[in-house]
C-alpha cells in the first residue's frame, strides 16, 4: 500500500444495472493530515458485497445517498496511523465506513465507526464477516425474523455466499433440516460436507420446483411446468413462509421476474 499517496476511487456515475469500471474514477491525492480531535486511519481490508450496490444509487439507504464525484463509501477496517485525538491512540483498530481509499480521517463520531478489539482476540477482518453486518443479519434473520422450530425445514438461498452459508449453519444449531440453493457444484459440496447442510441444490442444473417436493413432501396435483409462473405461485403461496425479503440489490434482473396476474392474485 502506498505511504506518500492516497489513492480513492471515486463514483463518476451512477451504475445502470451491473456494475462497470467505468462507473468509477482512480485518484490519487495527498495522504490527509488530521486536524486537531481528528486520526488519521490507514485502511487495510475493504468489504465488498451486494449492499455496496445499494449505497451507489441516487436514493438514500442507511446512508444518505453519496455524491458523484465523492470516494466510493465502503466500510473497511484500518489502523490508526497518527493522531490528534486522545481516544484514538497510534496503533488502534478501527472500522468504519471510510471508503474506496488508502487513508482517511475521523473523529470516532460518525456512523457505524468502531474501535475494535485487540488483534489478538479476534482478527480484525472478521468484523467485516462473523462478527459484523454479515453475522448481524445472519443470527438476527434466523433467530428473530425467521424464528424456525427445530424439525423445520429451512431453504437458504444464495446458501455459498457470506450471509447464507451462515444463516444455514445457525439453523442447523436450531434443529432445522437446511436446504441450501447455489450456483455452483463445488459449492453445494462445500455447504454439504464442511458446513453440515443436510442437502444442497444447483440451481443451474435444475429447477426449484425440486426444492418443494424435496423438503416439504408437497406434491403437485398435476404436473407442474416449472417454467410456468403460476408453479412459482404455488411455491411461494401454498408451502414456504417467508420472512424477509430484499430484491433492491438486483435491479439489472427484476425486470425478469414475471409478474404473478394469471391467478387474479397479484404478489408484485
Ligand atoms: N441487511 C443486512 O444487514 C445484510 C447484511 C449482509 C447481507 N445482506 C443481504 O444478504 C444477501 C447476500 O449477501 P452476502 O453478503 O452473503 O453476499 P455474497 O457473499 O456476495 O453472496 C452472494 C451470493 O449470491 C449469489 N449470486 C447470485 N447471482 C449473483 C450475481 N449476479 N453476482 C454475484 N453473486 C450472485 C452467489 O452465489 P451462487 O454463485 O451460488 O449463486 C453469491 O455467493 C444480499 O441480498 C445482501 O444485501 C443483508
Amino acid at each position: 500500500m502506498a505511504t506518500t499517496a492516497n489513492r480513492q476511487w471515486c463514483l463518476a456515475r451512477r451504475p445502470v444495472g451491473l456494475v462497470k469500471e467505468s462507473d468509477f474514477e482512480w485518484r490519487e491525492g495527498p495522504v490527509p493530515v488530521p486536524r486537531p480531535g481528528y486520526a488519521l486511519v490507514r485502511n487495510h481490508h475493504l468489504s465488498l458485497g451486494p449492499t455496496d450496490r445499494q449505497l451507489l444509487r441516487e436514493e438514500d439507504t442507511w446512508l444518505p445517498a453519496q455524491r458523484l464525484g465523492q470516494v466510493v463509501r465502503g466500510v473497511t477496517v484500518g489502523t490508526v496511523v497518527q493522531s490528534k485525538n486522545d481516544s484514538l491512540p497510534e496503533g488502534t483498530q478501527v472500522m468504519g465506513v471510510f471508503g474506496w481509499q488508502d487513508f482517511a480521517v475521523t473523529d470516532c463520531t460518525a456512523d457505524f465507526f468502531m474501535k475494535l478489539p485487540d488483534e489478538t482476540q479476534v482478527p480484525s477482518t472478521m468484523h467485516l464477516g462473523l462478527f459484523g453486518p454479515v453475522g448481524i443479519a445472519a443470527y438476527f434473520g434466523v433467530i428473530d425474523i425467521a424464528r424456525p422450530s427445530a424439525g423445520e425445514v429451512m431453504v437458504v438461498s444464495a446458501a455459498g455466499g457470506a450471509t447464507g452459508s451462515l444463516v444455514g449453519q445457525i439453523a442447523k444449531l436450531r434443529g432445522c433440516r437446511v436446504v441450501g440453493i447455489t450456483g455452483s457444484d463445488e459449492k453445494c459440496r462445500w455447504i454439504t460436507e464442511e458446513l453440515g447442510f443436510d442437502a444442497a441444490i444447483n440451481y443451474k442444473d435444475g429447477d426449484l420446483v425440486w426444492v418443494q417436493a424435496e423438503t416439504t413432501g408437497f406434491h403437485w396435483p398435476d404436473e407442474p411446468n416449472p417454467a410456468d409462473p403460476a408453479s412459482l405461485r404455488h411455491v411461494v403461496m401454498d408451502v414456504f413462509r417467508i420472512e424477509g425479503d430484499r430484491l433492491v440489490e438486483h435491479w439489472d434482473v427484476i425486470q425478469q421476474i414475471p409478474p404473478f396476474t394469471a391467478s387474479g392474485n397479484d404478489m408484485i
